[in-house]
């Protein structure tokens, strides 16, 4: 049954089936959303249904609930958990710091409120993601609809005092139609190519009326699990500053590997 998963979803599937490691008894947990955070919350499924796991999720979006809620791992909102143990989510690029972009499926605002409201966050990925720059991946912005034209041509006019390398954007589209998050917003996808001081771009960025946030993520993941297509992981800690290798048993049982959702 493993030859029946693709190599980059066998590298996600390990992923998170190692980042799951961390869940204990009684924690609160932030569940990330997309397809690598897909994996990470179907395995704790798994985890309370076979090993009566006990956990409290708080999901990152109307997704992640809906998956949440099929695979049955509980969840309350964010305001009845008020703090999280911890929270697996997965990234669009990660650098050496661990700083991240997120936000390539849109849930950047409440992926940022959770990760942050939360102990650890522990970041599920492959390979791809890996960066040696942040800003190849275009940068998500979510922005209040109302005047987000204008709101685009500041943000457009601001980068030019910025260490970027490029400076167009484009409205995320959902067929002919705005994009719209689970807060009711739009999302500005800004084209940089390369983000010389993400650190001073965050905070610029969220300094421009009409911008709710962005997805650059500095200092706030502290653990990275990048899974491989050979069924093998590397862990890195960027507080312990230890890196660490393991093979994962990938047994797919019937429950898991149906209807694999992202
Ligand atoms: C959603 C996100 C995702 O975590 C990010 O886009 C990675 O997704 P995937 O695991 O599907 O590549 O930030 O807003």
């Amino acid at each position: 049954m493993t030859s029946n998963l693709s190599p980059i979803d066998k590298a996600k599937f390990v992923a998170a089936k190692r980042a799951v490691d961390y869940v204990e008894d009684g924690m609160k947990v932030g569940l990330g959303t997309g397809s690598t955070a897909a994996w990470m919350v179907k395995c704790l499924g798994e985890m309370v249904r076979d090993e009566g796991l006990k956990i409290t999720g708080v999901a990152t979006s109307s997704r992640t609930a809906d998956l949440a809620a099929q695979v049955g791992v509980p969840t309350v909102t964010l305001d009845q958990a008020k703090w999280l143990d911890l929270t697996i989510d997965g990234a669009d690029e990660y650098d050496a710091n661990l700083n991240l972009i997120k936000g390539g499926g849109g849930a950047l605002l409440m992926e940022k409120i959770v990760a942050t409201a939360s102990d650890q966050m522990i970041v599920v990925a492959d390979l791809s993601k890996q960066v040696d720059t942040l800003g190849a991946f275009p940068l998500p912005i979510e922005l209040i609809p109302f005047g987000w034209q204008t709101t685009k041509a500041l943000i457009e006019e601001t980068l030019v005092n910025l260490d970027v390398l490029g400076r167009s954007s484009g409205l995320r589209m959902n067929n002919d139609t705005p994009f719209i998050t689970d807060e009711g917003n739009y999302i500005l996808d800004l084209h940089l190519r390369r983000i010389g001081n993400a650190r001073q771009l965050s905070l610029v960025l969220n300094q421009i009326p009409g911008v709710v946030e962005n997805g650059l993520f500095i200092d706030i993941c502290d653990v990275v699990v990048i899974g491989n297509g050979d069924g093998s992981v590397e862990v890195r800690d960027i507080n312990n500053g230890t890196v660490e290798h393991e093979q994962i048993d990938v047994v797919e049982t019937d429950n898991l590997f149906v209807d694999i959702a992202d």
